[in-house]
């Protein structure tokens, strides 16, 4: 479709393969499957849910939000649900505010979602993007319960002063759909990827060392790094930051591009299931997207 190549975008970005979606399958498909499996591995009822709350930039249509049709198919009937839109970022958002309501009092069970189908905004016309997005969720459970494991804390940043390196400009009421948007292709993410990339290993290595600093921690101390799966370069100058050895990193974008929002809860879930993280082990969660936004999230397995 573009000209590129398989050695260029494995060389840049370390990506592999990657999922998408079929015609018919929105969002809410994946994220249906993936709440499914959380409940699942919880041992969760729907109907035990306080709130659902789905970090995401592609939901199914402007309104209803994703949780809505969510908490619909899953007959969730005591949840209040809502999305939350804050690009890769979109997880961490979401996950601190459930720890935030749960911490508070005003909720005691909380499903979390991340969830993309960036390949419906993806303009595959455009070589500097095309490359790069795939669609998916993962989905977590947060429970309120005594002892010291679980979210340690939170530290979220924003920035839109440089909105317009990362942005889709088409489909909000500034610019509605019309056919002179169609035809000027303003419906698909636009990126200045090389300028986006220098602030995101910057930014993503600065909430890092909060998170460290904060919990008088340094990177000796963690178990595992879950960043934002964006590009293999800027995750592995976050380890080297961090002084952190291959085996206390975890990474998969060579299986699914860069999923926004849905990459943390992917890797999360995968990292469980291969027995990566063990109990009480000290995960670092770290995440950067449009916006700017950006973040990370200590915590206890
Ligand atoms: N195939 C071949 N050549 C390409 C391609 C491609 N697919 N894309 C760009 N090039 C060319 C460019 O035209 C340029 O050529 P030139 O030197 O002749 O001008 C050259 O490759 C280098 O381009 P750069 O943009 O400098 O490449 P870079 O090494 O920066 O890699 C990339 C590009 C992979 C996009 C990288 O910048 C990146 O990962 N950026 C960060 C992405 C990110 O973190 N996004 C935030 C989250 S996403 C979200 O919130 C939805």
């Amino acid at each position: 479709m573009v000209d590129t190549s398989d050695e260029w975008i494995i060389t840049r970005t370390g990506i592999r393969e990657r999922r998408i979606a079929s015609d018919g399958e929105a969002v809410s498909t994946f994220a249906y499957r993936a709440a499914l499996n959380a409940l699942d591995m919880a041992g969760v009822a729907p109907d035990e849910l306080d709130v659902i709350i789905v970090g995401t930039i592609t939901p199914d249509m402007p309104t209803p939000s994703v949780a809505c049709i969510l908490q619909d198919k899953l007959k969730a009937r005591r949840a209040w649900a809502f999305d939350v839109s804050a690009g890769c970022t979109g997880f961490l958002y979401s996950l601190a505010i459930a720890d935030n309501c749960i911490k508070a009092g005003s909720c005691t069970k909380a499903l979390v979602i991340g969830t993309e189908v960036l390949s419906k905004i993806t303009d595959y016309q455009d070589r500097t993007t095309c490359i790069l997005f795939g669609d998916g969720a993962g989905a977590v459970i947060l429970s309120r319960e005594r002892g010291d494991r679980g979210i340690l804390s939170t530290h979220l940043y924003s920035d839109g002063s440089c909105s317009e390196l990362l942005y889709m400009p088409g489909g909000g009421s500034a610019h509605p759909a019309s056919h002179e948007s169609v035809d000027k292709r303003m419906h698909y993410l636009k990126m200045d990827g090389n300028k986006v990339f220098k602030i995101a290993v910057k930014s993503l290595e600065e909430a890092a060392l909060t998170a460290l600093q904060h919990n008088n921690l340094t990177g000796q101390n963690i178990d595992l790094l879950i960043s934002h799966q964006a590009n293999v370069r800027i995750i592995q100058a976050i380890a080297k930051r961090l002084e952190l050895p291959p085996e206390k990193v975890f990474i998969n974008i060579e299986k699914y591009g860069n999923t926004s929002s849905a990459s943390i809860p992917i890797a999360l879930d995968e990292a469980n299931r291969q027995h990566r993280i063990k109990k009480n082990d000290l995960v670092l969660l770290d995440a950067f997207g449009a916006g700017f936004t950006w973040g990370s999230v200590l915590l206890r397995w």
